[in-house]
């Protein structure tokens, strides 16, 4: 069989953010649901992924693992049927280590039973996490493994590396076989997490890519402070829906899979639009991948800033951010992206977020962005 899975990264739901240990059956099948009904599916979206949780505290006597009979009373298999039936992908997860992170049984060394059990039931993709590695233990090795069984289990299934960026992952993962990694720790409903992550992330650049890109967590985009999971939410948690829509910019631009983590149920109108945002979502698919450049505005290098991405057609992902506590100016100069002024040629700017063209540029676009906020253009050459 051909692995040619993810050349674009993955798109859809998971569990975790919002309902963490309080999943079951029927939620999993009202997300599918509405998935189809309020146009995710169209928009692009495609896995629905049960995170940690799903499974009893101990293995049957075959050695497999089996799902939790009061959370998924019909098992697994009728799970994946139901969202196959939508024309969805089913994701599950488990975890290098003895135990998941929530302390349900891991696959350490139960590698190719479990392959084999995923593929079994009909899932088609799998989060692998790294806690309770033995010390002893290499990580890389570990998900060599994982990738081999899961790659010669007869069935087509992302392996998505979840190693939180531990043992500088990015330089091992692509050659594992996987075709995601997460690259940081677990992300917060709040500002201070999605920047501190997106910065985490900026020289990481060259590692992701077609069929093995880099993960930067799941969105919180529409979470607004809500979730069981108080340290996911912290509280008094939440982002305003710029916040969000900057979130979601740099996850797109940046390469990162797009894994929704709202519950998609009782979406707001603007957290819809945030995510169902097609030419926001056409630049993260653009089937490339290439990685993105970083240009600084001159007088606030640090907080204000373009990120740069060429696209497939010609054209240029342009996306501004404003990490500062105030109002600034971003003022791109094109020849800091490879246009120099004696060429004659000008860029034509359409603008992501009001789906217009804006206007035609010669040698600078020069703009203000609010704190926390960004812009999002797709710019065409012309003469
Ligand atoms: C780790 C992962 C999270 C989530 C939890 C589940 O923290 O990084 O994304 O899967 O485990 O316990």
């Amino acid at each position: 069989m051909e692995h040619l899975l993810a050349p674009t990264p993955p798109m859809g739901w998971n569990s975790w953010n919002t309902f963490s240990w309080n999943i079951n059956e029927e939620l999993i099948r009202t997300t599918a649901d509405k998935f189809v009904e309020c146009g995710l599916k169209d928009a692009g979206y495609e896995y629905i992924v049960i995170d940690d949780c799903w499974s009893l505290r101990e293995r049957d006597e075959n050695g497999r693992l089996v799902p939790d009979p009061e959370k998924f009373p019909n098992g697994m298999k009728a799970v994946a049927d139901y969202i196959h039936a939508k024309g969805l992908k089913f994701g599950m997860y488990s975890c290098a280590g003895t135990h998941t992170c929530a302390g349900y049984p891991g696959s350490f060394e139960h590698e190719f039973i479990d392959a084999a059990t995923f593929a079994e039931w009909g899932v088609d993709y799998l989060k692998y996490d790294y806690c309770y590695k033995p010390a002893t233990a290499d990580g890389a090795n570990l998900y060599r493994r994982m990738a081999m069984a899961l790659r010669n289990c007869g069935r087509d299934i992302v392996f998505s590396a979840c190693n939180w960026g531990a043992d500088d992952v990015h330089g091992w993962i692509r050659s594992s076989g996987a075709q995601l990694f997460r690259s940081t720790g677990d992300i917060q409903d709040k500002w201070e997490s999605i920047k501190a992550l997106a910065e985490s992330q900026m020289d990481k650049a060259p590692y992701g890519g077609a069929y093995c890109h880099n993960d930067m967590d799941m969105l919180v985009v529409g979470m607004y402070g809500r979730s069981c999971n108080t340290w996911i939410a912290e509280k008094i948690g939440g982002c305003s829906d710029a916040e969000y829509r900057t979130h979601f910019a740099l996850w797109s631009i940046m390469g990162s899979p797009l894994m929704i983590g709202c519950d998609i149920r009782d979406m707001t109108p603007a957290t819809a639009d945030i995510l169902m945002n097609r030419d926001v979502i056409a630049i993260n698919q653009d089937k490339e991948c290439r990685s993105f450049y970083r240009v600084n505005q001159w007088n606030n290098p640090k907080n204000i800033f373009t990120l740069v991405r060429a696209l497939s057609n010609g054209d240029y992902a342009v996306g501004m951010f404003n990490f500062g506590e105030h109002p600034g100016e971003m003022s791109l100069e094109f020849f800091d992206i490879g246009l120099p002024y004696a060429s004659g040629m000008a860029l034509e700017f359409y603008d992501c977020y009001q789906h217009k063209v804006v206007g035609t540029f010669k040698e600078r676009y020069s703009t203000n962005v609010e704190p926390h906020d960004s812009l999002m253009f797709r710019v065409k050459l012309v003469k």
